[in-house]
């Protein structure tokens, strides 16, 4: 499929009555959809953990550990970013997709390490299907990049991304504390003043047989955490006790998931779950997630706090981040498929 147009102009041409075969999964992966409208992510209040009394700070670290353990996802409430910056920034996303076909192509890049990359599916070279989504992947941290189009990307997306990553230390820090380890265990350990960031834009196409197509397969994010907004459509799903469960989002939250090197340095106590985004025949869906992870050239192993020589032996081969991103794209893009068991 090399060289795919985006779907966004295929969704909007007016000709499609149903999916090109292209786009069609033949193995069904949309038939263990299964939600139970009384299983729903938790919440955590961001302020009891910033500015909450010690009681209401550490009632939050318990429930963030919780989370982690239990879901590998939550949102975000209280999270102190302005609702104005966070509108802001989905209309830049939208304004980039707008821009025309010819325009996008310029920052088509090739190699997974551009800094700028904008594209279609999920990846080109191993995709045997298409899927339902176009996508700018843009790196923001420690070198800020950005498209020079829309006019006000840059500015947004560096404000915005700045925030991001101070709600992202934060949240490490209590995910840090509820693991037995002090409070800027991770930032250390991961070197967050140099970490890692990517701004990932997702734009879902309306789909004439939404049933039939995929709007991103199962996979795990490899960062840290991934803090993620979308435009107010559903539309993500993730792998709960053996069901998918759609999210249902709290209106200006984040959704937050914890990522493959915080299950490589929690030696497993906490998972980098599942998780994949299906489409609508009503509306667009954008959705923006920003992947928070370690500096490229930390190599993440197990705490050595959380292991011993006898019920808690290291479970993964510590690697660079920089290698794991390498290694990951080489392989099929679906996970932890190159999590290194020992
Ligand atoms: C992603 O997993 O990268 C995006 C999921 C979404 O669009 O909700
Ligand atoms: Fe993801």
């Amino acid at each position: 499929p090399d060289g795919a147009t985006f779907i966004k102009a295929l969704a909007e041409s007016g000709s499609l009555t149903s999916v090109p075969s292209n786009y069609i999964f033949t193995n069904d992966p949309l038939d263990q959809a299964v939600s139970d409208p009384e299983e729903s992510i938790p919440i955590i209040d961001l302020s009891s953990l910033t500015s909450g009394s010690p009681d209401q700070r550490s009632k939050a670290i318990c429930d963030l550990g919780k989370a982690c353990q239990e879901w590998g996802f939550f949102m975000v409430i209280n999270h102190g970013v302005s609702e104005s910056l966070i509108e802001m920034m989905m209309d830049s996303c939208r304004q980039f997709f707008d821009l025309t076909e010819e325009e996008k192509k310029e920052f088509q890049g090739k190699h997974v390490l551009d800094p700028i990359r904008c594209g279609t599916s999920f990846n080109l070279s191993v995709d045997k299907v298409l899927f339902w989504r176009d996508y700018l992947k843009v790196f923001v941290h420690p070198e800020f990049h950005s498209p020079n189009k829309p006019p006000n990307f840059s500015d947004n997306s560096m404000e915005y991304c700045k925030i991001i990553h101070q709600v992202a230390r934060e949240l490490l820090k209590g995910i840090s504390e509820s693991l037995g380890l002090e409070a800027l265990y991770i930032d250390k350990a991961m070197n967050l003043d140099l970490g890692f960031q990517i701004l990932i834009a997702n734009l879902y196409p309306a789909c004439p047989v939404p049933e039939l197509a995929m709007g991103i397969p199962p996979h795990s994010d490899h960062g840290l955490l991934t803090i993620l907004i979308q435009n107010g459509v559903d539309g993500l799903q993730l792998l709960h006790k053996g069901k998918w469960v759609n999210v249902k989002a709290v209106p200006n939250s984040f959704l937050v998931n914890t990522a493959d090197h915080i299950e490589i340095l929690s030696n497993g106590k906490y998972k980098s779950v599942m998780h994949r985004a299906v489409v609508n025949s009503e509306v667009a869906r954008i959705s923006l997630a920003v992947a928070n992870g370690p500096s490229l050239d930390t190599v993440v192993r197990p705490a050595e706090e959380l292991v011993d020589d006898g019920d808690n032996q290291p479970a993964y081969v510590g690697m660079k981040y920089r290698e794991y991103l390498q290694l990951q794209q080489s392989n099929q893009l679906d996970g932890k498929s190159c999590l290194d068991r020992v």
